[in-house]
């Protein structure tokens, strides 16, 4: 089955979205965050049998468009989608491998998610251990994917191998919406939508041995050296991933900026519970599977080189107890 999406076009969905919506009178917000202008309405007749604030005079509305409720202070965005912070500051790392930023979140995305999330979605809130069988309806492998982005190359994948779930985590809220309407439009049952941290999900909320495989496509590559600590591919993370990971699993990576694809093969290949696939200890050819992501393809426009990293979970021998 192919999936219908659309890569390219627009500013980059990790981009920094500094533009804030214009603000309409007092009650009311513009999508677009352009104003418009206001009709006033003709007098309301009063009514004295109902309630003053049945009678009260209507607020102008806008000439066209539709309007968006402004959200009072702590009023959450989506009432039945992500949470705004699922972890809380109690779970807050003090380095984190994604930076926060605006997200404008289009009316289909944020369809998706108030229609979709409470079937499909996960807060990770770091409160409870998940059932991965539950949460997918069945024991099919599970592989986890850290960091999807607007999630086509996610729905790619998950509808080119149906027998697999894919748990995709992401802290971008409009890109949660993307992939859920993916998920929605082209019929994957293999999909979940995990928002907040994975480091989260890893350390406090997966089992020992429940992932079949690991995706880190294109990790935010921190460039200046003094925020290479907020790459996610580090020794620490492989010992967390390793141990949710089942022996043979395979940890997937894929960079455009060379310097982090070094570090890449630099700490998998030193890291003892990680055997690299790849005879000669290099990168690996680019796999057929692995479909252009949206990240990827303005790497590529830039000139940059793509590397692939193949790794396998190893299994360690279980040394005999010894013992009088
Ligand atoms: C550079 S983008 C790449 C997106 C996509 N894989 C692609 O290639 O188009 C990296 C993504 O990883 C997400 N990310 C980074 N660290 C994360 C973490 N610890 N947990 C969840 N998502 C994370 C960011 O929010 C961002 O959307």
């Amino acid at each position: 089955m192919s999936v219908r999406v659309r890569v390219g076009g627009g500013s980059a969905p990790w981009g920094l979205r500094s533009q804030t919506p214009g603000l309409c009178p007092p009650t009311t917000r513009l999508l677009s965050g352009e104003r418009r202008a206001t009709q006033a309405l003709p007098p309301r007749k009063i009514d004295p049998t109902v309630s003053d604030s049945l009678n009260a005079p209507e607020a102008p509305r806008p000439v066209d468009g539709p309007l968006r409720h402004a959200r009072a202070k702590g009023e959450p965005r989506f009432p039945e989608g992500p949470k705004a912070d699922p972890a809380g500051s109690h779970f807050e790392r003090r380095i984190r491998s994604f930076q926060p930023r605006r997200s404008r979140v289009t009316a289909g995305q944020a369809d998706a998610l108030q229609r979709l999330w409470p079937k499909w979605g996960l807060d990770i809130d770091g409160q409870r251990v998940v059932d991965i069988a539950e949460l997918f309806g069945n024991d099919n492998p599970v592989v986890l994917e850290i960091g999807f982005g607007m999630g086509e190359a996610t729905a790619q994948m998950a509808a080119a191998a149906p027998e697999t779930n894919v748990l995709a985590v992401d802290v971008h809220t409009p890109g949660q919406g993307n992939l859920l309407n993916l998920a929605d439009q082209n019929g994957l049952a293999n999909v979940r939508v995990g928002n907040g941290d994975a480091i989260i999900l890893l350390r406090e909320m997966l089992t020992p041995d429940a992932l079949d495989g690991l995706r880190v496509y294109f990790p935010d590559p921190w460039p200046k050296k003094r925020h290479h600590k907020r790459r996610l591919i580090q020794p620490e993370f492989l010992t967390l991933a390793a141990e949710r990971l089942k022996p043979g699993a395979i940890v997937h990576c894929a960079t455009d900026w060379e310097p982090y694809a070094e570090q890449m093969l630099e700490v998998l290949t030193a890291h003892p519970d990680f055997e690299n696939t790849q005879a000669d200890g290099g990168f690996a050819p680019r796999p057929q599977f692995r479909p252009l992501t949206r990240f990827e393809g303005q790497g590529l426009d830039k000139g940059h080189v793509v590397n692939d990293l193949l790794f396998r979970r190893v299994q360690h021998e279980v040394q005999p107890r010894t013992g009088a």
